[in-house]
Protein backbone atom coordinates (compact mmCIF):
# COMPACT_ATOMS: atom_id res chain seq x y z
CA UNK A 1 0.00 0.00 0.00
CA UNK A 2 1.22 3.32 -0.81
CA UNK A 3 0.65 5.98 1.61
CA UNK A 4 -0.59 9.46 -0.31
CA UNK A 5 1.93 11.81 -0.72
CA UNK A 6 1.28 14.46 1.92
CA UNK A 7 1.30 11.83 4.20
CA UNK A 8 4.01 9.84 3.67
CA UNK A 9 6.05 13.29 3.54
CA UNK A 10 4.87 13.39 7.46
CA UNK A 11 7.94 12.27 9.86
CA UNK A 12 6.66 9.54 11.46
CA UNK A 13 7.02 8.93 15.36
CA UNK A 14 9.74 7.75 16.56
CA UNK A 15 8.31 4.27 17.84
CA UNK A 16 11.31 3.47 20.39
CA UNK A 17 10.47 6.25 22.66
CA UNK A 18 6.56 5.51 21.99
CA UNK A 19 6.34 2.37 22.88
CA UNK A 20 6.74 0.99 26.44
CA UNK A 21 9.02 -2.45 27.51
CA UNK A 22 7.09 -2.43 30.61
CA UNK A 23 3.34 -1.57 31.54
CA UNK A 24 2.69 -1.29 35.30
CA UNK A 25 -0.86 -2.22 35.88
CA UNK A 26 -2.32 -0.88 39.42
CA UNK A 27 -5.79 -1.29 40.45
CA UNK A 28 -6.84 0.74 42.56
CA UNK A 29 -9.99 1.67 44.51
CA UNK A 30 -9.84 4.84 46.76
CA UNK A 31 -6.57 5.69 46.43
CA UNK A 32 -6.62 9.49 45.40
CA UNK A 33 -3.84 10.33 47.52
CA UNK A 34 -1.53 7.53 46.58
CA UNK A 35 -1.39 8.17 43.03
CA UNK A 36 0.93 11.11 42.25
CA UNK A 37 3.39 9.85 44.97
CA UNK A 38 3.13 6.11 43.09
CA UNK A 39 3.96 7.72 39.78
CA UNK A 40 6.92 9.66 41.17
CA UNK A 41 8.33 6.43 43.09
CA UNK A 42 8.04 4.75 39.64
CA UNK A 43 9.89 7.54 37.51
CA UNK A 44 12.24 6.95 40.12
CA UNK A 45 12.74 3.23 40.37
CA UNK A 46 12.26 2.91 36.54
CA UNK A 47 14.93 5.76 35.37
CA UNK A 48 16.13 5.22 31.72
CA UNK A 49 13.26 2.17 31.15
CA UNK A 50 10.48 2.43 28.78
CA UNK A 51 7.57 2.21 30.79
CA UNK A 52 3.98 3.05 31.31
CA UNK A 53 1.68 2.95 34.42
CA UNK A 54 -2.11 2.09 34.00
CA UNK A 55 -4.63 3.16 36.67
CA UNK A 56 -7.36 0.58 36.92
CA UNK A 57 -9.69 2.55 39.35
CA UNK A 58 -13.57 1.19 39.67
CA UNK A 59 -14.89 4.49 39.67
CA UNK A 60 -13.92 5.30 43.09
CA UNK A 61 -15.98 7.56 45.09
CA UNK A 62 -12.90 9.70 46.13
CA UNK A 63 -11.91 10.13 42.39
CA UNK A 64 -9.23 8.22 42.19
CA UNK A 65 -9.74 8.28 38.31
CA UNK A 66 -9.45 12.15 37.81
CA UNK A 67 -6.45 12.55 40.10
CA UNK A 68 -4.67 10.27 37.36
CA UNK A 69 -6.43 11.50 34.50
CA UNK A 70 -4.46 14.93 35.98
CA UNK A 71 -1.18 13.81 35.93
CA UNK A 72 -1.91 11.69 32.55
CA UNK A 73 -2.15 15.12 31.14
CA UNK A 74 1.20 16.31 31.14
CA UNK A 75 3.02 12.52 31.54
CA UNK A 76 2.22 10.00 28.72
CA UNK A 77 3.74 7.25 30.71
CA UNK A 78 0.36 7.42 32.58
CA UNK A 79 -2.85 6.35 31.92
CA UNK A 80 -6.06 5.23 33.41
CA UNK A 81 -9.31 2.67 33.36
CA UNK A 82 -12.35 3.94 35.01
CA UNK A 83 -14.59 1.28 35.17
CA UNK A 84 -18.40 2.76 35.56
CA UNK A 85 -20.77 -0.51 37.80
CA UNK A 86 -17.97 -3.09 38.82
CA UNK A 87 -16.13 -3.99 41.54
CA UNK A 88 -13.47 -6.40 42.04
CA UNK A 89 -9.25 -6.23 42.38
CA UNK A 90 -8.61 -9.37 39.81
CA UNK A 91 -10.93 -8.11 36.91
CA UNK A 92 -9.31 -4.77 37.53
CA UNK A 93 -5.49 -6.31 37.08
CA UNK A 94 -7.00 -8.65 33.88
CA UNK A 95 -8.26 -5.13 31.80
CA UNK A 96 -5.65 -3.13 33.04
CA UNK A 97 -2.99 -5.96 32.00
CA UNK A 98 -4.93 -6.70 28.49
CA UNK A 99 -5.34 -2.93 27.44
CA UNK A 100 -0.92 -3.02 27.62
CA UNK A 101 0.92 -3.95 24.29
CA UNK A 102 4.19 -3.83 26.03
CA UNK A 103 6.37 -6.69 26.42
CA UNK A 104 6.15 -6.91 29.72
CA UNK A 105 3.47 -6.57 32.44
CA UNK A 106 3.82 -5.85 36.39
CA UNK A 107 0.93 -5.72 38.70
CA UNK A 108 1.15 -3.74 41.84
CA UNK A 109 -1.15 -2.21 44.71
CA UNK A 110 -1.56 1.25 44.54
CA UNK A 111 -1.28 2.10 48.12
CA UNK A 112 2.55 2.51 48.11
CA UNK A 113 2.63 -0.77 50.03
CA UNK A 114 5.07 -2.93 47.65
CA UNK A 115 8.47 -1.75 46.95
CA UNK A 116 8.61 -0.10 43.27
CA UNK A 117 12.36 -0.58 43.61
CA UNK A 118 12.60 -4.05 42.71
CA UNK A 119 10.73 -4.09 39.71
CA UNK A 120 14.07 -3.66 37.92
CA UNK A 121 15.05 -7.35 39.00
CA UNK A 122 12.07 -8.61 38.23
CA UNK A 123 12.54 -6.87 34.50
CA UNK A 124 16.00 -8.45 34.27
CA UNK A 125 14.83 -11.99 35.63
CA UNK A 126 12.55 -12.01 33.11
CA UNK A 127 14.37 -10.96 30.11
CA UNK A 128 16.92 -13.26 30.82
CA UNK A 129 14.26 -15.87 29.63
CA UNK A 130 14.92 -18.39 32.53
CA UNK A 131 11.63 -17.65 34.21
CA UNK A 132 7.68 -16.85 33.25
CA UNK A 133 6.73 -15.43 36.38
CA UNK A 134 8.71 -12.85 38.77
CA UNK A 135 6.93 -12.62 41.83
CA UNK A 136 7.51 -10.00 44.80
CA UNK A 137 8.11 -12.14 47.78
CA UNK A 138 7.58 -11.19 51.52
CA UNK A 139 8.14 -14.61 52.89
CA UNK A 140 11.80 -15.68 51.10
CA UNK A 141 15.33 -14.78 52.25
CA UNK A 142 15.84 -10.36 52.60
CA UNK A 143 11.45 -10.16 52.53
CA UNK A 144 9.79 -8.88 55.29
CA UNK A 145 6.10 -8.60 56.22
CA UNK A 146 5.88 -6.25 58.47
CA UNK A 147 4.01 -3.88 56.79
CA UNK A 148 0.85 -6.25 57.47
CA UNK A 149 -1.28 -4.18 59.52
CA UNK A 150 -2.07 -6.44 62.67
CA UNK A 151 -1.74 -10.19 63.98
CA UNK A 152 -5.49 -10.52 62.68
CA UNK A 153 -3.93 -9.60 58.80
CA UNK A 154 -0.61 -11.89 59.61
CA UNK A 155 -2.93 -15.08 60.51
CA UNK A 156 -5.47 -14.35 57.50
CA UNK A 157 -2.47 -13.91 55.19
CA UNK A 158 -0.57 -17.40 57.02
CA UNK A 159 -3.84 -19.24 56.48
CA UNK A 160 -4.20 -18.25 53.15
CA UNK A 161 -0.55 -19.34 52.06
CA UNK A 162 -0.83 -22.64 53.25
CA UNK A 163 -4.17 -23.53 51.65
CA UNK A 164 -2.90 -22.02 48.09
CA UNK A 165 0.44 -24.27 48.76
CA UNK A 166 -1.62 -27.32 48.96
CA UNK A 167 -2.99 -27.07 45.35
CA UNK A 168 -0.33 -25.47 43.50
CA UNK A 169 1.22 -26.77 40.86
CA UNK A 170 4.64 -25.00 42.13
CA UNK A 171 6.04 -23.77 44.79
CA UNK A 172 5.56 -19.97 45.85
CA UNK A 173 6.12 -19.19 49.31
CA UNK A 174 4.30 -16.08 48.61
CA UNK A 175 1.15 -17.10 46.72
CA UNK A 176 -0.99 -14.14 48.04
CA UNK A 177 1.47 -11.67 47.06
CA UNK A 178 -0.31 -9.12 44.68
CA UNK A 179 2.86 -7.72 43.18
CA UNK A 180 4.25 -9.77 39.83
CA UNK A 181 5.50 -9.42 36.71
CA UNK A 182 5.18 -11.68 33.33
CA UNK A 183 5.85 -11.31 29.91
CA UNK A 184 2.33 -10.45 28.36
CA UNK A 185 1.70 -12.79 25.71
CA UNK A 186 1.66 -15.07 28.55
CA UNK A 187 -0.46 -13.18 30.30
CA UNK A 188 -2.93 -12.98 26.96
CA UNK A 189 -2.68 -16.85 26.84
CA UNK A 190 -3.91 -17.49 29.99
CA UNK A 191 -6.83 -14.50 30.81
CA UNK A 192 -9.64 -16.68 28.65
CA UNK A 193 -9.07 -19.10 31.55
CA UNK A 194 -8.99 -17.12 35.01
CA UNK A 195 -11.74 -16.89 37.57
CA UNK A 196 -11.65 -12.90 37.23
CA UNK A 197 -12.78 -13.50 41.01
CA UNK A 198 -11.66 -12.27 44.52
CA UNK A 199 -7.94 -10.52 45.15
CA UNK A 200 -5.80 -13.57 44.52
CA UNK A 201 -5.11 -12.71 40.73
CA UNK A 202 -1.42 -14.37 40.95
CA UNK A 203 -2.62 -17.92 42.30
CA UNK A 204 -5.27 -17.75 39.97
CA UNK A 205 -2.41 -17.31 36.85
CA UNK A 206 -0.44 -19.93 38.51
CA UNK A 207 -3.08 -22.93 39.06
CA UNK A 208 -4.50 -21.61 34.98
CA UNK A 209 -1.32 -22.02 33.03
CA UNK A 210 -1.48 -25.48 31.34
CA UNK A 211 2.31 -25.97 32.20
CA UNK A 212 4.06 -25.47 35.34
CA UNK A 213 5.32 -22.17 34.96
CA UNK A 214 9.12 -21.28 36.13
CA UNK A 215 8.82 -18.97 38.80
CA UNK A 216 11.75 -16.63 39.89
CA UNK A 217 11.00 -15.32 43.49
CA UNK A 218 12.27 -11.73 44.14
CA UNK A 219 12.66 -10.17 47.77
CA UNK A 220 10.88 -7.50 48.92
CA UNK A 221 10.03 -5.46 51.76
CA UNK A 222 6.27 -4.77 52.57
CA UNK A 223 5.21 -1.27 53.74
CA UNK A 224 3.05 -0.11 55.55
CA UNK A 225 -0.21 2.12 54.17
CA UNK A 226 0.04 5.89 54.59
CA UNK A 227 -2.83 6.40 53.08
CA UNK A 228 -6.41 5.04 52.20
CA UNK A 229 -7.78 1.78 53.92
CA UNK A 230 -7.14 -1.99 53.16
CA UNK A 231 -10.54 -3.59 51.19
CA UNK A 232 -9.24 -7.22 52.36
CA UNK A 233 -11.95 -8.65 54.23
CA UNK A 234 -13.44 -11.68 55.57
CA UNK A 235 -15.67 -11.60 52.10
CA UNK A 236 -12.61 -11.50 50.24
CA UNK A 237 -11.51 -14.69 52.09
CA UNK A 238 -14.01 -16.45 50.94
CA UNK A 239 -13.98 -15.70 47.82
CA UNK A 240 -10.32 -16.89 47.75
CA UNK A 241 -11.19 -20.29 49.41
CA UNK A 242 -13.91 -20.44 46.40
CA UNK A 243 -11.27 -19.68 44.00
CA UNK A 244 -9.56 -22.63 45.64
CA UNK A 245 -12.79 -24.95 45.19
CA UNK A 246 -13.20 -24.00 41.99
CA UNK A 247 -9.92 -25.18 40.48
CA UNK A 248 -9.77 -28.32 42.47
CA UNK A 249 -13.65 -28.91 41.10
CA UNK A 250 -11.68 -28.52 37.83
CA UNK A 251 -14.35 -25.81 37.29
CA UNK A 252 -17.44 -28.36 36.20
CA UNK A 253 -20.15 -26.68 39.09
CA UNK A 254 -20.65 -22.95 38.99
CA UNK A 255 -19.26 -21.08 41.92
CA UNK A 256 -21.36 -19.03 42.03
CA UNK A 257 -24.05 -22.02 42.06
CA UNK A 258 -22.05 -23.27 45.17
CA UNK A 259 -22.40 -19.58 46.60
CA UNK A 260 -26.72 -19.52 45.57
CA UNK A 261 -26.92 -22.94 47.35
CA UNK A 262 -25.27 -21.75 50.87
CA UNK A 263 -27.04 -18.44 51.11
CA UNK A 264 -30.73 -20.71 50.18
CA UNK A 265 -29.45 -23.46 52.83
CA UNK A 266 -28.86 -20.56 55.10
CA UNK A 267 -32.69 -19.21 54.27
CA UNK A 268 -34.12 -22.12 55.13
CA UNK A 269 -32.46 -22.07 58.90
CA UNK A 270 -33.63 -17.97 58.59
CA UNK A 271 -37.05 -19.06 57.76
CA UNK A 272 -37.48 -22.10 60.54
CA UNK A 273 -36.48 -19.34 62.88
CA UNK A 274 -38.70 -17.05 62.05
CA UNK A 275 -41.49 -19.44 62.20
CA UNK A 276 -40.46 -20.59 65.49
CA UNK A 277 -40.26 -17.11 66.72
CA UNK A 278 -44.27 -16.93 64.78
CA UNK A 279 -45.74 -19.86 66.43
CA UNK A 280 -44.05 -18.89 69.87
CA UNK A 281 -45.95 -15.64 69.46
CA UNK A 282 -49.65 -17.54 69.19
CA UNK A 283 -50.58 -20.40 67.12
CA UNK A 284 -51.30 -19.00 63.35
CA UNK A 285 -49.26 -21.39 61.33
CA UNK A 286 -50.50 -19.84 58.14
CA UNK A 287 -49.50 -16.32 59.05
CA UNK A 288 -46.10 -17.25 60.25
CA UNK A 289 -45.59 -19.16 57.00
CA UNK A 290 -45.89 -16.49 54.69
CA UNK A 291 -44.02 -13.83 57.04
CA UNK A 292 -40.79 -16.50 57.31
CA UNK A 293 -40.83 -17.10 53.53
CA UNK A 294 -40.91 -13.24 52.87
CA UNK A 295 -38.14 -12.86 55.53
CA UNK A 296 -36.13 -15.68 54.60
CA UNK A 297 -36.44 -14.35 50.72
CA UNK A 298 -35.30 -11.51 51.61
CA UNK A 299 -31.81 -12.16 53.56
CA UNK A 300 -31.35 -14.79 50.82
CA UNK A 301 -31.80 -11.98 48.35
CA UNK A 302 -29.65 -9.23 50.45
CA UNK A 303 -27.28 -12.15 50.82
CA UNK A 304 -27.03 -13.42 47.01
CA UNK A 305 -26.53 -9.31 46.28
CA UNK A 306 -23.63 -8.88 48.51
CA UNK A 307 -21.50 -12.17 48.01
CA UNK A 308 -22.78 -14.45 45.26
CA UNK A 309 -23.23 -11.38 42.76
CA UNK A 310 -20.45 -9.10 44.51
CA UNK A 311 -19.31 -8.17 41.29
CA UNK A 312 -22.82 -7.04 39.61
CA UNK A 313 -24.09 -5.51 42.89
CA UNK A 314 -27.61 -4.18 41.94
CA UNK A 315 -28.46 -0.87 44.06
CA UNK A 316 -30.67 2.23 43.78
CA UNK A 317 -34.14 0.97 42.29
CA UNK A 318 -32.44 -1.76 40.56
CA UNK A 319 -32.33 -3.20 43.99
CA UNK A 320 -35.76 -2.78 44.09
CA UNK A 321 -36.70 -3.77 40.76
CA UNK A 322 -34.50 -6.92 41.60
CA UNK A 323 -35.69 -7.93 44.66
CA UNK A 324 -39.71 -7.55 43.56
CA UNK A 325 -37.99 -10.04 40.31
CA UNK A 326 -36.30 -12.53 43.20
CA UNK A 327 -39.47 -13.04 44.90
CA UNK A 328 -41.22 -14.12 41.76
CA UNK A 329 -38.80 -16.40 40.81
CA UNK A 330 -38.18 -18.30 44.01
CA UNK A 331 -41.90 -18.19 44.68
CA UNK A 332 -42.48 -20.24 41.12
CA UNK A 333 -39.26 -22.23 42.40
CA UNK A 334 -41.40 -23.11 45.71
CA UNK A 335 -44.48 -23.94 43.90
CA UNK A 336 -42.13 -26.78 42.03
CA UNK A 337 -40.17 -27.83 44.38
CA UNK A 338 -43.61 -28.60 46.94
CA UNK A 339 -45.41 -30.29 43.42
CA UNK A 340 -42.25 -32.48 42.51
CA UNK A 341 -41.93 -33.87 45.84
CA UNK A 342 -45.41 -34.41 46.19
CA UNK A 343 -45.55 -36.09 42.87
CA UNK A 344 -42.71 -38.38 44.10
CA UNK A 345 -43.84 -39.20 47.24
CA UNK A 346 -46.93 -40.05 45.68
CA UNK A 347 -45.36 -42.44 43.49
CA UNK A 348 -43.96 -44.00 45.99
CA UNK A 349 -40.75 -42.62 46.51
CA UNK A 350 -39.17 -42.20 50.07
CA UNK A 351 -40.34 -38.75 51.25
CA UNK A 352 -36.83 -37.86 52.49
CA UNK A 353 -35.87 -38.45 48.70
CA UNK A 354 -38.78 -36.71 47.36
CA UNK A 355 -37.85 -33.86 49.34
CA UNK A 356 -34.47 -33.82 48.32
CA UNK A 357 -35.17 -33.99 44.94
CA UNK A 358 -37.74 -31.38 45.11
CA UNK A 359 -35.48 -28.80 47.00
CA UNK A 360 -32.34 -29.51 44.35
CA UNK A 361 -35.33 -28.92 41.48
CA UNK A 362 -36.31 -26.17 43.16
CA UNK A 363 -32.51 -24.48 43.99
CA UNK A 364 -31.48 -24.93 40.09
CA UNK A 365 -34.47 -23.15 38.95
CA UNK A 366 -34.16 -20.33 41.76
CA UNK A 367 -30.23 -20.29 40.47
CA UNK A 368 -30.35 -20.34 36.65
CA UNK A 369 -33.64 -17.80 36.42
CA UNK A 370 -32.47 -15.34 38.85
CA UNK A 371 -28.80 -15.79 37.17
CA UNK A 372 -30.52 -14.15 33.81
CA UNK A 373 -33.08 -12.14 35.03
CA UNK A 374 -32.34 -10.63 38.60
CA UNK A 375 -28.47 -10.05 38.35
CA UNK A 376 -27.80 -10.42 34.53
CA UNK A 377 -24.49 -9.71 33.44
CA UNK A 378 -24.29 -6.52 32.30
N1 LIG B 1 -9.93 -1.46 40.78
C1 LIG B 1 -10.04 -2.02 41.99
N2 LIG B 1 -11.21 -2.61 42.35
N3 LIG B 1 -8.98 -1.99 42.82
C2 LIG B 1 -9.11 -2.55 44.04
C3 LIG B 1 -10.30 -3.17 44.48
C4 LIG B 1 -11.41 -3.18 43.58
O1 LIG B 1 -12.48 -3.69 43.86
N4 LIG B 1 -10.10 -3.63 45.75
C5 LIG B 1 -8.84 -3.31 46.07
N5 LIG B 1 -8.24 -2.64 45.06
C6 LIG B 1 -6.87 -2.10 45.01
C7 LIG B 1 -6.50 -1.24 46.16
O2 LIG B 1 -6.83 0.11 45.95
C8 LIG B 1 -4.99 -1.43 46.22
O3 LIG B 1 -4.33 -0.62 45.31
C9 LIG B 1 -4.82 -2.87 45.82
O4 LIG B 1 -5.99 -3.20 45.06
C10 LIG B 1 -4.67 -3.81 47.01
O5 LIG B 1 -5.78 -3.61 47.87
P1 LIG B 1 -5.59 -3.40 49.44
O6 LIG B 1 -6.94 -3.18 49.98
O7 LIG B 1 -4.53 -2.42 49.74
O8 LIG B 1 -5.11 -4.86 49.80
P2 LIG B 1 -4.22 -5.29 51.01
O9 LIG B 1 -3.09 -4.39 51.27
O10 LIG B 1 -5.12 -5.60 52.14
O11 LIG B 1 -3.70 -6.67 50.40
C11 LIG B 1 -2.42 -6.76 49.88
O12 LIG B 1 -1.80 -7.81 50.51
C12 LIG B 1 -2.34 -9.07 50.20
C13 LIG B 1 -1.61 -10.15 50.96
O13 LIG B 1 -1.84 -10.03 52.32
C14 LIG B 1 -2.48 -6.93 48.37
O14 LIG B 1 -1.16 -6.82 47.83
C15 LIG B 1 -2.98 -8.27 47.98
O15 LIG B 1 -2.83 -8.45 46.57
C16 LIG B 1 -2.21 -9.31 48.72
O16 LIG B 1 -2.70 -10.56 48.42
MN1 LIG C 1 -2.66 -2.64 50.60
Amino acid sequence: MTLPAALAEMPLPDARVATAELTVVVPCFNERANVAPLVEKLSAALRGLRWEVVFVDDDSPDRTAAEARRIAAFDPRVRCIRRIGRRGLASAVIEGALSSSAEFVAVMDGDLQHDEARLPDMLDALRTGAFDLAVGSRHVEGGDASGLSSRWRHALSDLGIRLAQRVMPVRLTDPMSGFFMLRRTLFEDLAPRLTAKGFKILLDLVLSAPRTLRVVEIPCRFRERVAGESKLDVLVLAQFGALLVDKLLGGVVPLRFLAFAAVGALGVLVHLAVLTLGQMLGDRFAASQIVATVVAMAFNFQLNNQITYRDQRLRGPDLWRGFVLFMLVCGIGAVANVGIAQVLYQAHTAWTLAGAMGAVIGVVWNYAVSATLVWRAR
